[in-house]
């Protein structure tokens, strides 16, 4: 802001007459954890003060509560499938106006072409995104990505305005042992946040990760481990999106301590636009919090100025002179269900499509993969042979060994419940695929193919045939990336995903409809709901996730940490 501007606000405020007033408004202070009746004096995208003043324009709340607009402190915006500005579209009528953005995953695509996408995607916008940079790319040396970060490329993006510190430093074992790579880009942001991600680290590895900066976690899964996170300094950010393990019985624990909650925030870090469209966002999380027994402005806390502190975000996050004027209307102090919001002292419109900055070409036709042909496909079958089993409502996954079945020429056949899956490098055309059997995704004739393939994000497919496997993956290769199901040599769903092969940038109604009929198309191939069939295929190539994974490089265990089979190619 500069000088006029802020002259002109202050003599706003000090006559007291402004151009827009939400009067008669229980204004929630999150200061001093006051509900106070009265109004809200707006100078463009500025709250100017709160108290008896008047506007040329007013909007009378008629006594509805009034609290700052909510904030996730971790979100990855590529795994909503849509640009920043439909992820906007769908997330500010939940009462989300500010997110904390870890674009790991079109980093790991497109590196720093990519980061410089999403910055130029996520500007001027009502939504106020912020970035925490990917500290991680590629995320293991166990697969190809399409870039690598070091901590200098990550240090030409630190005088972004938009750019808060490093992200989720989720190689923790590097960290621990000291690699020198990750201390320098640990060094290079020392004095910014730091999101850590370490599930399930304690006692003394725990002591040397937070020594070594990161000062945040959202992996906490219980009770006991928010806790001794919280001991060592860190702040917990309790994630409720894709993943919400031990939710619950955090906030139980949380409420029978009465452990002070202004080190503790929320976030979301993957949810997919339906189950946001349906059940909500942040404003679920506090919900969520409120039926526990937090108390709920204890929740609208954790939800706002907590987050806002933590990253050092100085004007949003509360109602008072300064911040900016990003607001949420709602009736019951108990069930927190919008009915109005303000982006930037805007009310926001839930059915007006948001415009998006062009998408830079260089993010377009990122599906670079050499040509993949049915000799490609043929998986040597053994007596005996390492099999992937999926877990019914999980993503985790077991390694079995089985008997498999081949055909007269000595390969694996896939049948008797068992698929074939492929993994096709797609960033270099190197001409890496790595093959594997998976038991638990009961596809039956036919294939599901997707670029989105956490975290590198190469081509994963699987089906009972080869023919339908190569259409799927020449399907996406053809439309620069997405999801697809085929049949019997027909295209029966397709979500091209033109931005890096992660993002649509189609209107949001058209691409939940394609979601639908991709899921339809799945159960239709006998894929059943013990797990969504899409998202299960997504991380079957994340070789981070126990027991069993599949990269272009070839079968992993990932309790060893080695490879129980490498690809020839
Ligand atoms: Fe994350």
């Amino acid at each position: 802001m500069d000088a006029v501007d802020l002259s002109r606000l202050i003599a706003v405020a000090r006559k007291g007459k402004a151009p827009f007033v939400i009067r008669d408004a229980r204004v929630i202070n999150v200061f001093t954890s006051e509900i106070t009746q009265t109004n809200v004096a707006i100078a463009g995208d500025t709250i100017v003060g709160v108290g008896n003043l008047s506007g040329e324009t007013e909007y009378n709340a008629h006594g509805a509560f009034l609290a700052p607009g909510f904030i996730d402190g971790h979100v990855h915006i590529e795994s909503s499938m849509v640009t920043p500005a439909s992820f906007a579209q769908v997330i500010l009528p939940k009462g989300t106006t500010t997110i904390i953005a870890d674009p790991h995953e079109i980093a790991n695509v497109a590196g720093k072409e990519g980061l410089r996408a999403i910055l130029a995607l996520s500007k001027n916008l009502p939504l106020d995104i912020r970035f925490m940079l990917p500290s991680c790319v590629p995320s293991t040396p166990f697969e190809h990505s399409g870039a690598t970060l070091s901590a200098d490329d990550l240090a030409a993006f630190m005088d972004d305005p938009a750019v808060l510190g490093l992200g989720e430093v989720m190689d923790y074992p590097s960290v621990v042992a000291g690699a020198p790579d990750m201390l320098k880009k640990l060094e290079r942001f020392y004095d910014r946040p730091i999101d850590g991600h370490a599930p399930m680290l304690t006692g003394r590895a725990l002591n040397a990760y937070c020594l070594a900066g990161p000062r945040t976690d959202h992996e906490c899964s219980n009770y006991a481990e928010l806790k001794e996170k919280l001991r060592n300094g860190m702040v917990i950010l309790i994630r409720m999106g894709s993943a919400a393990n031990g939710v619950r019985e955090m906030f139980d624990g949380i409420v029978a301590d009465g452990l002070p909650t202004d080190r503790i925030c929320f976030c979301t870090d993957d949810k997919h636009l339906e189950n946001i469209r349906s059940e909500g966002h942040i404003n679920h999380i506090v919900n969520t919090a409120i039926s526990r027994g937090i108390r709920p402005l204890d929740a609208l806390k954790m939800a706002t100025i907590h987050t806002a502190n933590a990253y050092g975000l100085r004007r949003v996050g509360a109602i008072a002179p300064g911040y900016r004027a990003n607001l949420i209307l709602f009736d019951d102090l108990h069930t927190i269900e919008p009915k109005l919001v303000f982006a930037n002292g805007v009310p926001v419109d839930p059915d007006a499509r948001i415009p998006s900055p062009p998408v830079p070409d260089a993010v377009r036709n990122s599906v670079h993969a050499a040509p993949v042909g049915p000799e490609d496909l043929k998986l040597k079958a053994l007596p005996f042979m390492p099999v992937i089993e999926t877990v019914p409502h999980q993503l985790v996954t077991r390694l079995i060994t089985r008997e498999v079945p081949s055909d007269e020429n000595g390969f694996f056949a896939a049948r008797d419940g068992l698929n074939k899956l492929a993994v096709i490098e797609r960033h270099h055309a190197s001409g890496h695929i790595g093959l594997g059997i998976v038991e638990g995704m009961h596809i039956t004739g036919g294939a599901i193919a997707a670029t989105v393939a956490h975290d590198s994000h190469n081509i994963v497919v699987v089906g009972d045939n080869d023919g339908d496997m190569l259409l799927a993956i020449d399907t996406l290769k053809a439309c620069g990336g997405g999801f697809t199901v085929v049949s019997r040599g027909e295209v029966k769903a397709l979500l091209e995903l033109p931005v890096a092969g992660l993002m649509s940038d189609a209107p949001v109604p058209a691409v939940i409809e394609k979601q639908r009929a991709l899921l339809e198309a799945a159960h239709a191939l006998g894929a059943d709901d013990a797990c969504d069939p899409l998202v299960l295929l997504s991380f079957l190539a994340l070789p981070v996730i126990p027991e069993v994974r599949l990269t272009d490089c070839g079968l992993f265990d990932v309790t060893s940490m080695s490879f129980l089979y490498r690809s020839e190619r």
